[in-house]
């Protein structure tokens, strides 16, 4: 599988994930955890078209990216918080990676998707009980 459509696939899932959990989550820090995932998926979201067009400037089509993702709705909120910390690490590695054989465009953009999603992981693990 091409590098990018990976990031591109992982971010999907990602953003999923956070709106899931901004619809579900529960408990006595509901309404600051349904924000801040709200704030999250939107940013998450919105990076995806440009990743997606960042593979059709390179000169690949985009496949279908929607898979069968398994998401526990009911997950307490700090098992949420680590959950999406670990998707975060996990996006910040392979990004990481990917950005070894690429472009300087392509890394300058990667390079924005690491920041945003280092910002992110802050907030999740400054929000752990
Ligand atoms: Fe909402």
């Amino acid at each position: 599988m091409p590098k990018l459509l990976n990031i591109l696939i992982l971010t999907h899932n990602l953003a999923l994930k956070t709106q899931n959990f901004h619809w579900n989550v529960q408990g006595s820090n509901f309404y600051s955890l349904h924000k801040m995932f709200e704030e999250q998926y939107e940013e998450i979201s919105n990076s995806i078209d440009e990743i997606a067009e960042r593979i059709r400037i390179l000169g690949d089509k985009v496949p279908s990216i929607s898979q069968n993702l398994e998401i526990n709705p009911n997950l307490l909120p700090s098992d949420m918080l680590k959950n999406l910390a670990l998707d975060h690490e996990n996006i910040i590695l392979q990004i990481e990676d990917v950005k070894k054989s690429s472009d300087d465009v392509t890394v300058d953009m990667l390079n924005e998707r690491l920041a945003a999603h280092q910002k992110h992981l802050w907030f999740l693990r400054s929000s752990f009980a």
